[in-house]
């Protein structure tokens, strides 16, 4: 590899929620022709998180799962910061949680970054620059991690574009996974009212046409500004990864690129579903499963890439495409690493994919009235023990206000609910 690609990402984790509704059955409880979502949209099915998940134990589950499973020392760790958009607390950052739960030493500088589904990346870009600067210098690593509920109103036109999920990423100066590329910055920021989600909502605002819109405007002119600055053009990506806010977003961006260079070139391109189908579809495989994570579903793309990934995947160049409405977008390159097919089944998403229950239409309206009454008084959290079939979350909610709410799975054991469906205490807690 190349001696200048000296950071970037050691080690990749995945949690997605233990529940799921297929595009199928929500279509069919609300009198839509399911190929608007499966085809229209592209989503097959969508994470729904339990009334006992929230940002800071989705965070907790796949941080939790990338130091057991890698074997990080957490006395390494120099900084934690966490991507989202759907923070529990106005003052009191999800890193902080997560730092108390993971046991993380107390030189760990933790925070938060926000900026819709840009604010992974802000952090991840932020993390590589003090690895640079100071980190690996005093043998420090960071660990960043997205986690996010994108919520809309029952009934809406997002309904369909939901989803839950964290990913999480030890970066350092040892980029077995991914170096990121040190071309400069291609960065597009304007004020725009595209999605919003004021404090006094569960469920974000979205202008949906106009939010099209300005994700590709924002991709025009990262891909040109990075193209002029790089010069790398559009065969030189083995792969290209987008933001994905329902997968046919992503086939969108792509479209838009390859009509872009198909102008450039007087039509001579090859077919581009084929191009589509060999650069993107091998990462976008999970977010049809999962829908969108917000400021994690360009990394859950990532994550896919690699999970079933085999040794072609090793040193190709991906293009990664960050988009987050308000808005901020950037795009950049990077390397995947050379022992990179060794992470084929590793990431952890067909273990979690394996486990999930699909939730029948009524469920998902409880686990979704219980999340907004949980959002306006949080007294009454509960435990609330997984299906049988899948081993029971490390990290749940527990009962209490927010300042004793977190405990590690192993604390509340002895107070975990006898029930072993999480919806029978989701009704009961409504009652
Ligand atoms: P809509 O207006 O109900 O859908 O909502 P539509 O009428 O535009 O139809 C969608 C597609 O289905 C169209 O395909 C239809 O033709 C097709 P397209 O023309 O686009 O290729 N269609 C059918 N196909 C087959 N059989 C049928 C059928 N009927 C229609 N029977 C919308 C769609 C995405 C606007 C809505 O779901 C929404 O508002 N979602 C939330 C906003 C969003 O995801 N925006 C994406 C860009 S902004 C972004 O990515 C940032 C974000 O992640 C937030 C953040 O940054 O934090 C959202």
């Amino acid at each position: 590899m190349n001696s200048s690609l000296r950071f970037g990402l050691e080690a990749l984790s995945v949690h997605i929620p233990r529940h799921h509704l297929e595009m199928g059955e929500l279509a069919r409880a609300t009198g839509v022709d399911p190929q608007k979502y499966l085809q229209g949209l592209g989503v097959q099915s969508m994470a729904v998180a339990a009334p006992d998940e929230d940002p800071v134990t989705m965070a907790c589950e796949a941080a939790g799962a990338l130091l057991r499973d890698y074997r990080v020392d957490p006395a390494c760790l120099g900084l934690l910061v966490v991507g989202s958009e759907s923070g529990v607390d106005e003052a009191k950052p999800i890193a902080t949680f997560v730092h108390g739960l993971l046991g993380l030493p107390p030189g760990c500088r933790t925070f938060d970054t926000k900026h819709a589904c840009y604010g992974a990346t802000a952090a991840l870009r932020l993390a590589l620059d003090w690895c640079e600067a100071r980190g690996a210098r005093a043998g420090k690593k960071a660990l960043v991690v997205a986690s996010d509920i994108a919520r809309y109103e029952v009934g809406s036109a997002g309904e369909p574009t939901q989803g839950a999920g964290a990913v999480a990423m030890l970066v350092s100066d040892e980029p077995a996974l991914l170096a990121v590329e040190p071309w400069p910055e291609a960065v597009f920021t304007q004020d725009v009212m595209d999605f919003w989600r004021p404090n006094y909502t569960a469920c974000a605002r979205v202008d949906g046409q106009v939010s099209i819109q300005c994700y590709l405007r924002a991709l025009e002119h990262c891909w040109g500004d990075f193209e002029r600055q790089s010069r790398l053009g559009f065969d030189d990506y083995e792969h290209m990864l987008f933001h994905v806010p329902f997968p046919k977003m992503a086939y969108k961006a792509f479209r838009a690129l390859h009509e872009r260079e198909a102008a450039r070139r007087g039509g001579e391109l090859p077919g581009l579903d084929a191009l589509f189908a060999e650069r993107t579809e091998p990462g976008l495989w999970v977010n049809r499963l999962v829908g969108n994570v917000y400021s994690g579903s360009l990394y859950l793309s990532l994550a896919g890439l690699l999970e079933r990934g085999d040794r072609r995947v090793e040193g190709a160049r991906v293009g990664l495409f960050s988009y987050g409405s308000g808005c901020c977008a950037e795009w950049f390159s990077a390397r995947v690493g050379p022992d990179a097919g060794a992470w084929r089944g590793r990431v952890g998403i067909a273990e979690a994919l394996r486990h999930r229950r699909a939730l029948e239409h009524a469920e998902y309206l409880q686990f979704r009235a219980l999340a907004e009454h949980l959002a306006q008084d949080d007294s009454c959290l509960e435990p609330l023990p997984g299906p049988s079939a899948r081993p029971r979350p490390q990290y749940l909610g527990v009962r209490g206000d927010r300042r004793q709410y977190r405990a590690p799975a192993r604390a509340c054991a002895g107070q975990a609910a006898e029930a072993d469906s999480a919806l029978a205490l989701a009704a009961g807690a409504l009652r």
